[in-house]
């Protein structure tokens, strides 16, 4: 079962105001995409917790068209009791016995944990190759390093272009606060973003099928 509605309650006004921004691309994508959410296969890669998973299933998604891929076991046992009727998979992505057929791929916060390039280029190409003709790949993730956080490393959007070249349309948004001027700003997160848009850390892009 999804929890849907707990998981804005618990967040911080920065958390919310990012996710907000986020899932409004999301929905806008989807609208204007041809798949319909009641028979779309959803794959998502490095799911974590499955916060985004509820995004979809509140799109329409059904849960047993699901399914999540995710290395780490606390957060592997989490997913299965969230969403019992999904197929999930304890694995890193490069060892998953997942096939393809999938409609919606998202890949959402995990290149930048991934610090080898050859590895985050084997994901981007392994991810093309399981897209349906129709379907779309969304990636999130944030432009530059951390300096406080040496497990993670900004992902250049110019990699995944030269990753997923040929045949394919790319859109790409500006998104997300920076977390330190976000965390201060409180309410005020919408109209800072909006103002002043070289703030913004992360960014969204949405691979498609040239023929889509
Ligand atoms: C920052 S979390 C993001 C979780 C979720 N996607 C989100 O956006 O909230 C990154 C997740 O990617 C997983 N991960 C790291 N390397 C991976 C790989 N090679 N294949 C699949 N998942 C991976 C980690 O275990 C972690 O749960």
């Amino acid at each position: 079962m999804s929890d849907a509605l707990g998981r804005y309650a618990a967040l911080d006004r920065y958390t919310l105001g990012v996710v907000e921004e986020r899932e409004q691309y999301y929905t806008r994508l989807l609208a204007k995409s041809a798949l319909s959410m009641g028979d779309c296969r959803f794959l998502e890669i490095g799911a974590g917790h499955g916060f985004n998973v509820h995004y979809f299933l509140e799109k329409g998604v059904k849960e047993e068209n699901c399914t999540l891929i995710e290395p780490d076991s606390d957060r592997f046992e989490s997913l299965k009791k969230t969403f019992p009727k999904a197929v999930i998979e304890e694995a890193r992505f490069g060892d998953s016995r997942v096939e393809g057929g999938f409609d919606v791929i998202l890949i959402s916060l995990v290149l930048s944990s991934i610090l080898d390039h050859e590895i985050q280029e084997q994901v981007l190409s392994r991810a093309l190759t399981m897209l349906e003709p129709q379907g779309h790949l969304i990636i999130y993730e944030f432009r530059y390093d951390n300096p406080k956080n040496k497990n993670v490393k900004g992902v250049s959007p110019n990699l995944i272009k030269r990753v997923l070249k040929g045949g394919h349309k790319f859109q790409q948004w500006s998104v997300s606060l920076a977390p330190p001027i976000g965390r201060r700003v409180g309410k005020a997160y919408k109209p800072i973003n909006y103002l002043f848009p070289f703030l913004r850390t992360h960014f969204i892009m949405d691979v498609s099928n040239d023929n889509s």
